[in-house]
């Protein structure tokens, strides 16, 4: 055999991974391959594998005897669009994707090369986790990928797609990324499994209940999205990445964009009269944003607030919105939790931040207060005020109570506050404020209920609308609905070139 035949060889079993056998078991699952996965994420042809021929080196077991090319990962770069990402992709077609020391080796060095290149990382997991033959050498490979994840947080974008198994502290790494996306009825993630589960706590749970998309979409928030399959969960990640720079240096890629007149009228009426009708806040976006480009986020979990990115004009955007459909877009635990982490991840990756607003307060109550509602919505307050990305402020109806502060509100650095003309700025709703401050008025009045409409409507009058706001300046303009795109894309491209600069710190101290 010549020499180039002898490289062929290896890297044609390179290719096959644990074998046919194993690559139709995978099939049949319904899962891609990792090699599928990352020809199909990236741009076609432009996959360069790093370290294809890597061994593992245990020789406990007889593990000699069963050595594969790649040692159950795949990693290299390639381009989405035409930019540089790095990628692995864990092959469970050998020792089921789990992690050794030489694996782990195989992701750092792709990950420091991503941080060194300023370049996107992504992360395609399907593992039986740590490689039961290596012991703590597989632990320790895994430390040091979490010792690099969180080097990395805020310098590159990190995503993560569970396209399988993700169990014990296998689930850290993701967890700590920008993204997790979760492939729907393939991939689970849990820290313990069932049958510990059924032995600590004596529940009975099937992997799917306790740790699949379902649960982490909707119960814990763990997964930001979920795809109905391998396909669509990388192309979500290509999408997803569209929004997101190279790195902390850069901005996002704009998109080209003719303006026209950018006048929705859709947007006039869409407001009901009655301050206690909800309306669907999702509606408000699409009249603001360039159409179908809301990537929203989270969708399932906390839907009290909506969040996700779009685009302004080919501008990539993140939206943070309360959403009056659930719960009158109240904030409480986790819509505040939500809200926060993801402005904290468009700040890191100078994405700019809209921040719509119809919000009648924190949600009252000992379950709120018990989960720590102070904490919690401290987190949203922390991280706005934090952002020096251009922040914009729209409030479409009620600003009430804390929640206006919160709500991206001038005084916590908001670059400009626009509200519509039925806008409601107060310390609280017309009735609750006039039960307290004319209680004895009320109470000496023949007709109590009269008395109380009345005074309601002398409270509403005075506070129900923006004009207050905008009198001492916290407001800077009243808009027309309908005019709202145009003043937002102004707004943003004014602020294209914002530079804040913070007193030297080593770090803010979130409360978390
Ligand atoms: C070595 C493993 C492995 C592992 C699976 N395999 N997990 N080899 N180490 N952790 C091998 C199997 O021996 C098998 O080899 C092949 O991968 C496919 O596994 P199957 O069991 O046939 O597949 P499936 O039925 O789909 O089940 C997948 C699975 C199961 C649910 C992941 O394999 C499993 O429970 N594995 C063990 C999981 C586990 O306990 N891991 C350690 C968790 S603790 P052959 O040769 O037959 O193809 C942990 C700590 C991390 O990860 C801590 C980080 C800080």
């Amino acid at each position: 055999m010549n020499k180039a035949d002898i490289l062929a060889e290896k890297l044609a079993k390179a290719h096959l991974g644990g074998g046919e056998d194993r690559i139709e078991k995978q099939h049949a699952k319904g899962k891609l391959t990792a090699r599928e996965r990352v020809n199909l994420l990236l741009d076609p042809g432009s996959f360069e594998e790093v370290g294809a021929l890597v061994i593992h080196r245990t020789t406990d077991f007889d593990m000699q005897q069963q050595v594969f090319y790649g040692d159950g990962v795949i990693t290299g770069y390639g381009t989405i669009e035409g930019r540089i990402v790095y990628v692995f992709a864990q092959d469970f077609t050998v020792f089921g994707g789990s992690l050794s020391e030489t694996h782990a080796e195989k992701i750092c060095k792709i990950m420091d090369m991503a941080v060194k290149t300023g370049a996107p990382l992504i992360g395609l997991n399907d593992s039986g986790g740590a490689r039961i033959q290596e012991g703590v050498r597989s632990l320790g490979g895994y430390a040091d990928i979490f010792y690099r994840n969180v080097q990395a947080s805020g310098v590159i974008p990190q995503l993560s797609a569970i396209m399988g198994p993700c169990a014990g502290g296998a689930v850290y790494s993701p967890a700590m990324t920008d993204f997790t996306i979760m492939v729907e009825h393939t991939s689970y993630m849990f820290v313990t499994g069932p049958n510990v589960v059924k032995t600590v706590t004596n529940e009975e749970v099937s992997s799917e209940d306790l740790g699949g998309a379902s649960a982490h979409s909707t119960k814990s928030g763990v997964t930001h999205l979920t795809a109905a399959n391998d396909v669509l969960c990388l192309r979500q990640l290509r999408e997803l990445l569209s929004y997101l720079p190279q790195n902390c240096e850069e901005t996002p890629t704009q998109l080209p964009y003719e303006l026209g007149t950018e006048i929705r009228e859709q947007l006039s009426d869409l407001v009901p009269d009655n301050p206690n009708q909800p309306y669907d806040m999702r509606e408000v976006i699409a009249g603001i944003i360039d159409d179908g480009s809301f990537l929203e986020i989270h969708e399932r979990y906390a839907d009290n607030i909506v969040v996700g990115f779009a685009r302004l004009a080919g501008r990539s955007i993140g939206i943070v919105a309360n959403q009056p459909y659930s719960l009158a877009g109240v904030l409480d635990v986790e819509s505040s939790k939500k809200a926060a982490r993801f402005t904290r991840t468009c700040d890191c990756f100078n994405v700019p931040l809209l921040v719509l607003v119809d919000v009648p307060g924190f949600l009252p109550g000992t379950d709120q207060e018990w989960n720590g509602i102070i904490t919690n919505g401290a987190k949203l307050l922390y991280a706005l005020s934090e952002a020096t990305v251009p922040r914009v402020t729209v409030i479409t109806r009620k600003a009430y109570g804390g929640a206006y502060d919160v709500m991206n509100s001038k005084h916590i650095g908001a670059d400009f506050n626009f509200a519509w003309p039925g806008a409601e700025i107060a310390v609280m709703g017309a009735k609750g404020a006039s039960e307290i401050i004319f209680r004895r008025e009320i109470g000496a009045a023949n007709d109590q209920a009269a008395k109380l409409a009345e005074k309601e409507a002398e409270y509403a009058e005075t506070f129900a609308n923006p004009y207050r706001a905008a009198q001492r300046g916290f407001i800077d303009e009243v808009i027309y609905p309908r005019e709202t795109r145009r003043k937002l894309i102004r707004a943003f491209a004014t602020l294209e070139n914002k530079v804040v600069t913070r007193p030297k710190r080593k770090h803010g101290n979130i409360p978390l």
